[in-house]
């Protein structure tokens, strides 16, 4: 652990569909911490709707706000942060999450990831011909940013309890004195 970093805050990262919403706030009520989604922050800083911003200015634009989200998190203490599966691919994300969090990767096979996401219609990424496919090219794109964690937990072999009890493991070691 460099000696630079304050760890006062635990941020999951990981693709769409790992359980880092429902995961983060199980973790979030056990340490007694407050929960923050990247997502809800973009959403209710901007009164749209991911999909919105998606389809009327694009992806860049999108990243450019969720940026922005993640410097603002800096400020917090004794939070709980689940990330939308995309951030970590810009390094100043991952740096900027790092100096003030234990940063968490959920990670699942595609074919888990699939069985999560099928029936769920918010996420324009999967808005694709080949859904499937598109999971899977994605994951190995990111796999070496998500890599980058502190932390990797396989969502696939876990519970939800179990996942979340091993995240609340680790960050006490972490920041044990
Ligand atoms: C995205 C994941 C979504 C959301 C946006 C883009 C991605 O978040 O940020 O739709 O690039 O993987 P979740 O991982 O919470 O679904």
């Amino acid at each position: 652990m460099q000696p630079h970093r304050h760890l006062v805050n635990l941020a999951l990262i990981g693709f769409m569909g790992t359980g880092k919403t429902s995961v983060g706030r199980v973790v979030a009520d056990s340490l007694h911490f407050d929960f923050l989604d990247t997502d809800e922050m973009t959403q209710s800083r901007t009164n749209r709707t991911i999909a919105d911003i998606f389809a009327q200015d694009g992806e860049p634009a999108f990243r450019a706000l969720e940026r922005q989200v993640v410097d603002e998190l800096a400020k917090r203490e004794k939070t709980v942060i689940a990330t939308g599966g995309g951030l970590p691919v810009n390094p100043d994300n991952l740096a900027a999450l790092k100096s003030h969090a234990l940063v968490v990767c959920l990670w699942s096979s595609p074919e888990r990831i699939w069985e999560r996401v099928r029936y769920q219609s918010h996420r324009p990424l999967l808005h694709d011909p080949d859904p499937q496919k598109k999971i899977r090219d994605l994951l190995a794109a990111r796999e070496p940013f998500y890599k980058q964690a502190d932390v990797l937990i396989n969502t696939d072999l876990r519970s939800a309890r179990e996942v979340a009890q091993q995240i609340e493991l680790q960050f006490k070691l972490a920041t044990r004195k």
